[in-house]
C-alpha cells in the first residue's frame, strides 16, 4: 500500500460512497478488450468500479462485459467504436453522440489505454510505413484520446469530489516516447501524449478543477499485441495493470511510471550522451528488426 494508503478518500483507491452498498462511479476504458486495458478493467472493478469497456470488436466487448459482471459484480457498458475513425470528419458527431450518452453516468475516471503500433513485428524504417499505418498510429494514438478527453472533461470535472476526492485521467504512455527508432510515429505520439497529459494536468490544477491528469509511463510488458515474455524487466498485463491503477491513485497528477525496473531504465538512458544512446538504441532496434524481417 505504501504512499497510496495515504490518501484514502481518492476514488482510485474506494469509489464505493457507502460501505456495503453497490458504487455508484464509474470508469471509462479504452482498448479494452485484450492486453493491458482488459486487465486494467479487472483491476478497476475489482475495487468496485463500475465499468465502460469501449473496443472495435463486438464479440470480444460482451465476452468481457459477461467476465466482468460474473467475476466482479458490477455494472458494464459497452463502446463500440473504432478508434482508427471515429473522430473522422465524417463521423464525429455521431461518436460525440455516442459519448454524450456516458455522460449521464458518474464518470470519475477515464483511461485513455488503445494504443498500435508497439507490436515489435510491425517495427520498420520510417520512410517503409504506409501512408494508411502513418494514419492508423496519428488517429488511434492521438486523435481518439485527445477528442474523447475533451467530451468527457465536463463530466469528469462534474463528478469530482473536491481536493481529496479527485476525479483522473490516465493516459497509458510508452518508454518509446525517448525516441524509439523503427516506432517513430509511435515514439511520436507517445511524446504528445506526455505533454499533452502534463500540460492539461497544470492547467486543471491551474483552474482549481479537481482532475488529475497521469501520464502512466510504460515500458516493455508481455501482453496480448506484443508478446515477448515475461521477465525482470517486463512484467506480465496483468502486474502492470495493477501497477498503473496504484500509482495513478498514488499520484497527484504528472507522469509517473508504475514499474521501479522502467523507472531504472529511463534513467540509464538519460544518464548516456546522445551519441552513445543514439548508436545502441539504433544497433538494437536494427537487429530486432531483421530479426522479425526473417521470420516472415
Ligand atoms: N505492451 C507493451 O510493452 C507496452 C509498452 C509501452 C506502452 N504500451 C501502451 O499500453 C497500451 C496497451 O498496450 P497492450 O500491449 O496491452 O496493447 P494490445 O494488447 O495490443 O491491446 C490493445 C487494445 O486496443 C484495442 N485496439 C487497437 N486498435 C483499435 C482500434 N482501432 N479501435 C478500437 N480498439 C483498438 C485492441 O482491440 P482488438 O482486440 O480489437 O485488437 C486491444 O483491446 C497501449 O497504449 C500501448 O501503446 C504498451
Amino acid at each position: 500500500m505504501g504512499i497510496f494508503s495515504s490518501t484514502p478518500s481518492n476514488v482510485l483507491v474506494q469509489p464505493r460512497n457507502t460501505p456495503g452498498a453497490p458504487s455508484t462511479a464509474w470508469a471509462v476504458l479504452t482498448g479494452s478488450t485484450t492486453g493491458i486495458g482488459r486487465d486494467i478493467a479487472h483491476e478497476l472493478c475489482s475495487r468496485g468500479f463500475n465499468v465502460v469497456i469501449h473496443g472495435r470488436n463486438e464479440g470480444r466487448l460482451e465476452e468481457l462485459a459477461k467476465t466482468l459482471q460474473a467475476d466482479h459484480g458490477v455494472r458494464v457498458v459497452t463502446l463500440l467504436l473504432d478508434a482508427s475513425t471515429a473522430f473522422n470528419p465524417e463521423s464525429y458527431s455521431q461518436t460525440r453522440a455516442a459519448v454524450a450518452e456516458l455522460e449521464s453516468l458518474n464518470v470519475r475516471v477515464l483511461v485513455n489505454n488503445v494504443g498500435t503500433g508497439h507490436a515489435p513485428e510491425g517495427f520498420k524504417p520510417f520512410d517503409r510505413q504506409t501512408a494508411q499505418d502513418v494514419s492508423t498510429v496519428l488517429n488511434v494514438n492521438v486523435a481518439f484520446m485527445t477528442h474523447l478527453t475533451h467530451a468527457l472533461l465536463p463530466a469528469l470535472k462534474k463528478s469530482a469530489g473536491g481536493p481529496k476526492d479527485p476525479s483522473f485521467v490516465v493516459n497509458a504512455g510508452s518508454l518509446a516516447d525517448m525516441g524509439l527508432p523503427y516506432a517513430a510515429v509511435y515514439a511520436g505520439t507517445k511524446g504528445y501524449m506526455r505533454a499533452f497529459s502534463l500540460a492539461l494536468d497544470t492547467e486543471l490544477h491551474a483552474e482549481g478543477a479537481h482532475v488529475h491528469v497521469v501520464a502512466s509511463i510504460i515500458g516493455d510488458t508481455d501482453s496480448d499485441g506484443h508478446h515477448v515474455g515475461v521477465n525482470l524487466f517486463t512484467p506480465s498485463s496483468r502486474d502492470m495493470a495493477r501497477m498503473v491503477v496504484q500509482s495513478a491513485a498514488a499520484s497527484g497528477g504528472g507522469v509517473v511510471l508504475p514499474y521501479r525496473l522502467h523507472s531504472l531504465q529511463e534513467w540509464m538512458c538519460a544518464l548516456q550522451p546522445y551519441w552513445m544512446l543514439r548508436a545502441g538504441m539504433g544497433m538494437h532496434m536494427k537487429a530486432l528488426v531483421e530479426k522479425y524481417a526473417k521470420t516472415k
